[in-house]
Formats: structure tokens, C-alpha cells, sequence
């Protein structure tokens, strides 16, 4: 625990990341596994949280930009360490980088392979690549109409040593919606368009398209490996999928304030901007020195909930850029007294999924969100006698 007083602090348990990572790997015991570590780690802090999941047997990183890619690369995660598949591209790159750091790129269309393909001549090297189908998310990724004339160049592409297509993968549209049609089309069209490309020669090493919901609700989804993000962090894809308890995964961030000020008030004072909470009657005042400026949603103004002395509060009128106000009831907690705005709700706080509930949004927003003004606190950064990277 860090001893310095902060105003507010995100407290990052990477025994519980650990953890989560070897829960989620007994889920999917046949599977490699890709810790998803792009937006900063959902707001985690990418690169101890990269580290942290290699120590428990992730064996992939994943991430949406190549400038995250490769960070983890000048991180010094080398190619030894960890295969880095990194899947979200614009025209121009930077593919050669990422040739030359051994970052494996996904293609989802002609103008990314023709790009690519040019980045691989360059560098004089051959470019690792994944093809993404869309197999019905409707977002990235190569409708099955197109993926013939993307195989059939890829072909054609390894056989003039450019490139090496390591993997096939798609994503989920509804894994967080247990029994959603669209699941079951998706695995259908997966598995068909997986089957057309092996057909047609192209031999991946690993064939993907499990996200958090679907290594946790569908074991026939997990495929060579698995891809999880948010339930690595302890934070449930959504309620129907369950709880985190249910699946043993631990929520690894807990956001801590130090309360700025508490004072007492008559009744009928005005709260905050636009007033839009007033005292009830006398009471006591307390200020969180905590906003939006931090990343906390502004649309949970009047519902954001916090524990202070062991009592939940609630964001009393409108959340500030950088503070908001809890009536406390006529409580008097001292001045720098811990205001817990979630963790992992065991010591009686809030959780991320009730800020979500509050905000009328998902969990993987509240964590992703918490900005770069609160200092991430790491603790238990020493891997466990039962990590994979601790017995070598
Ligand atoms: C392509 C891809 N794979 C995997 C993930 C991880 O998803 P989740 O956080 O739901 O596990 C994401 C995150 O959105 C993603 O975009």
C-alpha cells in the first residue's frame, strides 16, 4: 500500500490480474491466451499490466493501435516474451515498424494486405499477418463475400515469402447476451469461413475469435485462444453474464479520494452547479475531490455512489470536473478520511458495475475512463509462486 497522501488514486492489484489471467486459462485449459492491454490496460496501466499477465501464462498481447503495439515493444516485451497481434489500421501505417519490431498486424481488407505486403518488401522481412473476418459483427473485418479474393492474395503473397498468415480470428457481436442468435451465426460463419481458407491452403497458427463473455460462457468458441480483456481486470462483460464472484475473478482497480473538506450546512442549501440537490435539512457536507476532469462520468450526477466511514453515499447534485459532494448526514469523518468510489466491493464499496448502473453505461467505460490526472498505485507486483514466468 502507498503511504503518500494522493487526492485520489487508482490502486491496481496485479496479484489479482494474475489471478484472474490463471481463473480464465482454467476455462479455456486447451487455449493460448491473449491479454487484451489496449486503452492503457482498460485504464489499468498497459505495460505492468502486460507484464503481470505474461507472469501468469498469457502468451499473446493484444491491442487495437500499433502505436500501443508497439510501446510494448520499447517497453522491452521483445518478441521472446510475447507475440503482439495489434488490429486496428489506417491508411499508412506505420506497418513497417511493426514488421521490423515483430508486431503481428491484422488485415480485414485489400488496401491494408497491398499495404502491408509493400511494408514487407521495404523492410526486406516477412510480415506476420492475421486476417479478420467479419462473420457478422458488422464492424472490422472481411465480409464473407470478399474473403475469397483476401485468401486467394494471401496465398499468392506467401508464396513470394512477403508475408506468413499466422492466424484467422473474428469478434463477438452478442457474447455478453447468453443465448443471443447472432452467437451461434457468428461461430457458424467463423467456422466456414476458417474452413475456406484452410481448404484453400493457408495453414494458421492460431485460428480465434473467444472475447471475456465467450471464454467464460462458450467453450466451443475458444478455438486455439482466447482473447479476454475486461474480465481480466475483474470487471463482468455484463449482468446477464454474471457476476465477477461467480466466475473467481477479483476487480483489480480500486479508486480512492481523500476528502477535501466536510462542513456543516442548514437546511435548504443549493448543492453543486444548477442546485440540483438541496439539503433536506441541517446537515453535514463532504467533499470529494474527484470529477470528470478524472474521468468519471458526468451521468452519474445524484447517483454516484461512495463508501466514506463505512456508509454508502451518493454523489449529491452535479459531479464536477473535479469534485463532487456527498451529504453525509450529519456524519463528521476527518478531513483526508478515504472515500472509495469502487473496488472490488469485498471491504463493503462500490464496484465499477455500480458506477456503470449509476451512469446508465457498462463497467468497461468507468475503469477505461479514469484519466491520466490519477496516479495508478501498483501492489503485489511480485508474481506468485504458482506463475508460469515465476517457476522458470
Ligand atoms: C478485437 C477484440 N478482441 C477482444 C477484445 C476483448 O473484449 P472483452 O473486453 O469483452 O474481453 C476486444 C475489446 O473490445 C476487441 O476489440
Amino acid at each position: 500500500m502507498n503511504e503518500t497522501p494522493l487526492r485520489v488514486r487508482a490502486e491496481i492489484d496485479l496479484a489479482a490480474l494474475r489471478a484472474n489471467v490463471r481463473a480464465l486459462r482454467a476455462r479455456a485449459p486447451r487455449a493460448e491466451f491473449m491479454a487484451v492491454v489496449k486503452a492503457d490496460a482498460y485504464g489499468h496501466g498497459m505495460v505492468p499490466c502486460a507484464r503481470a499477465a505474461l507472469q501468469a501464462g498469457a502468451t499473446w498481447l493484444g491491442t487495437a493501435t500499433p502505436e500501443e503495439a508497439l510501446a510494448l515493444r520499447a517497453a522491452g516485451i521483445g518478441p521472446d516474451e510475447a507475440r503482439v497481434l495489434c488490429w486496428l489500421w489506417t491508411p499508412g501505417g506505420p506497418w513497417r515498424q511493426a514488421v521490423e519490431a515483430e508486431v503481428e498486424v491484422s488485415v480485414s481488407g485489400m488496401w491494408a494486405l497491398r499495404e502491408v505486403v509493400a511494408a514487407a518488401r521495404q523492410a526486406g522481412r516477412t510480415a506476420k499477418v492475421q486476417l479478420k473476418a467479419d462473420t457478422g459483427l458488422g464492424r472490422n473485418g472481411c465480409r464473407p463475400d470478399d474473403w475469397p479474393e483476401l485468401v486467394e492474395e494471401s496465398l499468392k503473397a506467401e508464396a513470394e515469402g512477403t508475408l506468413r498468415i499466422t492466424g484467422l480470428w473474428s469478434h463477438y457481436a452478442c457474447a455478453d447476451e447468453p443465448g443471443h442468435p447472432s452467437i451461434a451465426a457468428q461461430s457458424t460463419a467463423f467456422a466456414q469461413m476458417v474452413a475456406y481458407a484452410e481448404d484453400a491452403g493457408l495453414r494458421p497458427e492460431v485460428r480465434h475469435i473467444a472475447n471475456s463473455p465467450a471464454t467464460l460462457t462458450l467453450p466451443d468458441s475458444h478455438y486455439d485462444l482466447v482473447r479476454p480483456g475486461i474480465a481480466m481486470y475483474g470487471v463482468s462483460p455484463s449482468p446477464e453474464v454474471g457476476v465477477p464472484a461467480d466466475f473467481g475473478l477479483r476487480p483489480v482497480m480500486t479508486l480512492t479520494a481523500s476528502l477535501a473538506l466536510v462542513k456543516q450546512v442548514p437546511a435548504g442549501h443549493g448543492v453543486s452547479y444548477g442546485h440540483h440537490y438541496v439539503t433536506p435539512g441541517a446537515t453535514t457536507l463532504g467533499l470529494v475531490p474527484a470529477g470528470y476532469g478524472d474521468g468519471l462520468p458526468r451521468g452519474a450526477s445524484g447517483r454516484g455512489p461512495v463508501l466514506i466511514g463505512g456508509k454508502w453515499r451518493t454523489a449529491a447534485g452535479r459531479i464536477a470536473m473535479d469534485q463532487f459532494v456527498v451529504d453525509l448526514g450529519g456524519d463528521e469523518p476527518d478531513v483526508g478520511d478515504a472515500a472509495v468510489l469502487f473496488g472490488p466491493g469485498d471491504r463493503g464499496e462500490p464496484t465499477a458495475e455500480d458506477w456503470a448502473r449509476a451512469a446508465d453505461t457498462i463497467g468497461y467505460e468507468i475503469v477505461t475512463r479514469i484519466g491520466s490526472r490519477v496516479p495508478r498505485v501498483y501492489v503485489n507486483e511480485q508474481p506468485d509462486p504458482t506463475d508460469v514466468r515465476a517457476q522458470r
